[in-house]
């Protein structure tokens, strides 16, 4: 049976991206195209519309989700959801497929898509975890354009907007005590996602006049000793990462691809390193992450039907 797949935000850049891979992934039959109004080739979004559709990614804003969720996981459709509506429900999984993908459940259909830099940075983190344990994480992020939206890039492409010649430390709303919601949101969903609910995650998030594709230096110390040599070959064998030993690796490089990206891994101390990630936020970030759930979860209800 094919599955009838919507795309709620189709004309976003997030959305478009969606598209794009699930074309390169193979699902080819027709895909709904929706998003707050109708215009060409894209419908405006209603419960009525969607429902013909077994899957539906959400790349709106957040109310389009939580407005007409519901609707679709009551009728028994799978929710593939980028905004953070639900990403920090208790009983909701929160799945990077290359760190958790043990958290689905084949009763599970509401997905939400974690935060595009939280998503890069369990990828990079997920293999140190596993060599050497995790005792403290800390990571600057240097955030392309394109993550705040189309309007926000086609500003940037004008030479227009805070960010042109410049770098903001302003992602998100200040919270009292002075982190912002993109803060908040890679500290606590790299808690979840890593299963380390205790680990301290202290982050500062910054935009750059980059169109695509998030950086991120992370530095963080280990539970047991390690080396750059043992590191280095637990991120060679990490599934979705490309392992620089030498070089760097820039956001340019890696626009349009699906792996995250390490360079320039070095000791601070027996317990202590730093890395430079860089990954495709679009994709990784968001795209590919969704599709790679919905494979899953496709695989998962066909194993136990
Ligand atoms: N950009 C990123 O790197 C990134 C990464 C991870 C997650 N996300 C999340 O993904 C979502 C989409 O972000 P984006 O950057 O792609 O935004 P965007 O470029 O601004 O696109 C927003 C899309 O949502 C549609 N939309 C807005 N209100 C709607 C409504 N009430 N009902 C249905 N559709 C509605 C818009 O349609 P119209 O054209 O009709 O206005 C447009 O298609 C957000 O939740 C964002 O936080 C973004």
């Amino acid at each position: 049976m094919s599955v009838k797949i919507a795309v709620v935000g189709a004309t976003g850049v997030v959305g478009e991206t969606i598209v794009r891979v699930l074309r390169e992934r193979g699902f080819a039959g027709d895909l709904g195209l929706f998003a707050s109004r109708t215009r060409e080739n894209v419908r405006a979004t209603s419960d009525e519309a969607l429902k013909p559709y077994d899957a539906v990614f959400f790349a709106g804003t957040e109310d389009a989700s939580e407005k007409y969720a519901p609707a679709i996981l009551q009728r028994g459709g799978i929710v593939i959801d980028n905004s953070s509506t639900f990403r920090m429900d208790a009983d909701v999984p929160l799945v990077v497929p290359e760190v958790n993908a043990h958290a689905m459940r084949p009763e599970d259909r509401l997905f939400p898509v974690g935060n595009c830099t939280a998503i890069i940075l369990c990828v990079a983190l997920a293999p140190v975890r596993d060599a050497a344990g995790l005792r403290s994480v800390q990571v600057a992020t240097y955030q392309a354009v394109s993550g705040a939206g189309r309007a926000a890039l086609e500003e940037f492409d004008r030479n227009e907007g805070n960010v042109v010649r410049n770098v903001v430390p302003h992602i998100g709303t200040f919270g009292d005590d002075g982190s912002t919601g993109e803060e908040r949101k890679v500290r606590e969903e790299t808690r979840k996602v890593l299963e380390l609910p205790d680990l301290p995650v202290d982050v500062t998030s910054v935009r750059v006049p980059v169109r695509t594709a998030h950086s991120e230096a992370v530095f963080f110390e280990t539970e047991r000793a390690a080396t750059v040599e043992a590191l280095a070959a637990a991120f060679e064998k990490a599934p979705g990462i490309v392992f620089h030993r030498k070089g760097i690796v820039t956001p340019r490089d890696v626009e349009g691809t699906d792996e995250v990206h390490v360079a320039r891994l070095r000791p601070s101390g027996e317990k202590r390193f730093q890395m430079w990630i860089v990954g495709d936020q679009l994709r990784k970030g968001a795209a590919t992450n969704g599709v790679q759930i919905l494979e899953k979860a496709l695989a998962l209800r066909s194993v136990s039907a």
